[in-house]
């Protein structure tokens, strides 16, 4: 744990542009950097709105897949010169917006992933980049960091540098009304997860300690009403904001057993993002929970059930999400039984995130939690 004494280095996309209708602030900003040929990286729920955007766009790569690969990526980076882009915009979830950022780093340099993935490796940007959240999720608006999914390794590729930071962040509520009540349970646990985890984390710190309890007590608030009308405005702002705060949380800190053990889920079966944390999300909370537990009774505060032994913590979690639409067995999502122990080892090796865990996790504790989870 960090105290105020101690060091650490915030941020943020310069421009940040919140609350519904701000989209239409797109244009003006285009215009006023004089960008003349804006390039849309989107899904293709995504790419079939771009009149939404109220720009006229020089092209758009409309096929990112969710958990987005090195392929994938290439095809986008590849468009992107074709168009001749001057200026990149993310526009959908986690998928785009992290393609979003790699291409606009990529773009007209020659480079490869391999070239500049890990930290602090991407050259500095000779385009714009814009990025429009559709879910509320990820936070990857508001942060430098890029995931892909090597399909040679099944893993993720972690990419990371402050030339993948947005120069302008739109998050308007509104085009997440769109948004799939499974899609908004699973993204809103992920972000919630986000603010969990960097909120437990040994490197936690005061000055993100704020952001995360706000967006866990967002997410208690407004999760499940955004579920249950997905047209709520005021539950659909709150979810953006907790993704946001969870984004803010992911910069210095970042998350912790949670996304290390969900990892395999995504990367090995397919799982998207959101659900593949959101099923993990109770057995970390409860494993961590002794560890941690004036932070975890806070946590559970929030959202709303009772906190004690780690069996209570799960229970409540579990029950948490249940109550949004979620089956929490593995086995209802695919994931195949005997391949529980080769997850555990994988997920074990994620070391970047698994050494900031309040509790250290050995293989077999990760295969028995998957086994608890199945
Ligand atoms: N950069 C980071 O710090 C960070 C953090 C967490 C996750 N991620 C990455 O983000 C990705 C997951 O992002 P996600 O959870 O937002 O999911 P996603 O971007 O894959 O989108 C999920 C699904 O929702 C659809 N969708 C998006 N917006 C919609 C809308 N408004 N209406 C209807 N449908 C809509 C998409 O087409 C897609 O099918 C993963 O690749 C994950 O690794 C990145
Ligand atoms: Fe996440």
């Amino acid at each position: 744990m960090l105290n105020l004494t101690q060091p650490l280095e915030m941020l943020r996309p310069p421009v940040l542009r919140f609350g519904v209708g701000t989209l239409s602030e797109l244009a003006p900003w285009v215009a006023a950097q004089g960008y003349r040929r804006p390039f849309v990286v989107a899904d293709a729920v995504n790419a079939g709105r771009l009149a939404q955007l109220g720009l006229s766009v020089t092209g758009c790569f409309g096929d990112v897949v969710p958990e987005p690969d090195v392929p994938n990526l290439e095809q986008a980076v590849a468009a992107a010169e074709r168009a001749g882009a001057d200026c990149i915009l993310g526009f959908g979830g986690g998928s785009a917006m992290d393609l979003a950022k790699l291409v606009a780093v990529m773009v007209g340099q020659g480079v490869t992933l391999g070239e500049i993935s890990g930290p602090h490796r991407a050259p500095a940007r000779r385009v714009g980049l814009v990025q429009i959240p559709t879910t509320a999720g990820t936070g990857s608006e508001v942060g430098t960091r890029a995931l892909i999914t090597d399909p040679r390794t099944r893993s993720k590729i972690a990419t990371e540098s402050r030339h993948m930071l947005a120069d302008l962040a739109i998050i308007d509520p509104a085009l997440t009304y769109s948004v799939p009540a499974f899609v908004t349970a699973a993204t809103g646990v992920d972000a919630m997860a986000h603010c969990v985890e960097a909120y437990t984390s040994r490197r936690a710190h005061p000055i993100i300690d704020s952001y995360a309890l706000q967006g866990i007590e967002l997410v208690g608030k407004y999760l499940k009403r955004a579920v249950e009308d997905g047209s709520d405005a005021e539950a659909r702002a709150g979810l953006a904001l907790a993704a946001f705060y969870g984004g803010v949380c992911l910069g210095p800190v970042n998350t912790t057993a949670g996304h290390a053990v969900a990892y395999p889920l995504g990367t090995r079966h397919k799982l998207a993002h959101g659900i593949a944390n959101a099923l993990i999300f109770p057995h970390v909370l409860a494993v961590n929970a002794p560890a941690q537990p004036e932070k975890t009774a806070l946590i559970c505060q929030a959202l709303g059930f009772d906190h004690g032994a780690p069996d209570l913590v799960l229970a409540g979690a579990r029950a948490f999400c249940e109550a949004l639409g979620l089956d929490m067995r593995l086995r209802a999502h695919a994931v195949p039984e005997d391949d529980l122990p080769a997850m555990a080892q994988e997920a074990h090796q994620i070391r970047r995130l698994l050494d900031w865990n309040p509790v250290d996790l050995s293989v077999r504790d990760i295969e028995a939690l998957y086994r608890a989870a199945y």
